[in-house]
């Protein structure tokens, strides 16, 4: 069988896989169908289980693992990563990767269709994408809605120039701009719809500037700890927007320009701060439900474990704007806290875990997010008088 032949067969299997998982909506049938994901994703790194604990990022290409096993890598579920830490690979000689932090990727199909279908578009939608990357999701939303009512913003000039060469040889000449879309994509006409393939800490104003009022913006909202999850917002006018996270669970690479910094900073002594008593532990930011609840409390935080005097466990919790920790250490059957700096981290939590439980503790779909002028909010129960988190904005 050569390789176009194979490559669409394995493409309408794929489809019919996910659409009989219930993953793939019917108005994205068809583009599933078409778009060739193997143009936009010629190499790549997928991760695997690593003894160390850290992950193994394994190369895949045509020539390292034949045709066969790289188109179906290719058409599975699955996001397949094309970049680490801004750097682009080295493909002459690409080697295994033990750690990294994967900056661009084409995203897992079932997760792009979910956010396009989000957007509740129709055959006149115009769409603005920030978060070009490969260019597949990009071909998706050109197929659907016609390439030109379609632009993607890609803040990676090399990624970006990559990705409309696989576009253009697919047959589909969206608007492509260059450069950090936090800004917008610089459109002299707002779009019907913004949706946005990268991670950020708050929705940006200038995509409700760029969005139509009564038009939509679906994108996650994700902190340093954790992610968030996928937001929909309709647009009011170009400074207010309301709306809901629609998922808890996706969550997308960070904005590069709102990545944590690189450095933690000085960690505190061990008689820095006030030590108390805790009955909330750290595992509380790894869960699904509570963990979301604490990285609202705690937007500018990072953690982090460490091996303290006697071996006994420590949870670091450091805030990169104030400076204030928190440091959680396993005392007998629970964990006491020591703190410092000019914000209690560790109570900030405890408090944001008790607002959550005495409101019976919701799952993150049923909080509400608004975008106002001066401030951005997520909240339970009603926009202005139910418990809210302020979420950090550029
Ligand atoms: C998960 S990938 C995008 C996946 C892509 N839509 C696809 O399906 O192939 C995220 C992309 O967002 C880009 N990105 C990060 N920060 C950005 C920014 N501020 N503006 C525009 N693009 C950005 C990254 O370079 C990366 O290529």
């Amino acid at each position: 069988m050569t390789e176009p032949v194979l490559a669409n067969e394995l493409r309408h299997r794929f489809a019919e896989q996910l659409a009989a998982e219930g993953k793939l909506p019917a108005d994205w049938r068809a583009a599933a169908e078409t778009v060739p994901r193997h143009l936009f994703t010629t190499k790549f790194y997928v991760p695997t289980d690593s003894p160390t604990g850290v992950t193994r990022y394994v190369p895949i290409t045509r020539e390292l693992v034949g045709t066969e096993e790289w188109l179906r890598r290719v058409y599975s579920d699955r996001t397949l990563i094309t970049q680490f830490d801004g750097q682009d690979v080295d493909w002459s000689d690409p080697q295994p990767l033990d750690g990294g932090d994967p900056t661009s990727s084409s995203t897992l199909p079932s997760l792009v269709v979910q956010m396009l279908d989000a957007l509740d578009g129709d055959d006149e939608t115009t769409v603005t994408e920030y978060g070009t990357g490969t260019g597949y999701s990009t071909a998706l939303m050109c197929h659907r809605f016609g390439d030109h009512r379609g632009t993607s913003v890609e803040t990676d000039r090399g990624v970006a120039a990559r990705a409309r060469v696989a576009l253009n040889y697919c047959g589909y000449s969206p608007g492509l701009v260059v450069g950090n879309g936090l800004a917008g994509a610089g459109l002299r006409t707002p779009a019907a719809r913004t949706i946005a393939t990268m991670g950020v800490r708050g929705i940006p104003w200038a995509w409700l500037r760029e969005t139509t009022p009564g038009g939509l913006v679906v994108a996650t909202l994700r902190g340093w700890l954790r992610s968030l999850g996928l937001v929909r917002l309709e647009v009011q006018d170009d400074e207010h927007a309301v709306g809901q996270f629609i998922a808890a669970e996706p969550g997308f690479m960070m904005a590069r320009q709102q990545q944590a910094p690189a450095n933690l900073g000085m960690l505190p002594g061990d008689d820095d701060g006030k030590t108390r008593e805790t009955e909330v532990g750290p595992e509380t930011l790894h869960m699904p439900d509570s963990g979301f609840v604490a990285q609202l409390a705690i937007p500018n935080a990072r953690s982090f474990f460490m091996p303290g005097d006697g071996g006994r466990m420590r949870a670091y919790v450091l805030d990169a704007a104030n400076g204030s920790f928190a440091v959680l250490t396993e005392d007998g059957d629970g964990w006491s806290v020591r703190e410092g700096g000019p914000v209690s981290l560790w109570a900030e939590v405890e408090q944001s875990l008790a607002l959550w439980q005495a409101a019976g503790s919701p799952h993150a779909t049923e909080f509400g997010v608004s975008v106002e002028p001066d401030r951005q909010r997520v909240w339970l129960d009603d926009a202005e008088d139910g418990p809210s988190w302020r979420l950090p904005v550029a």
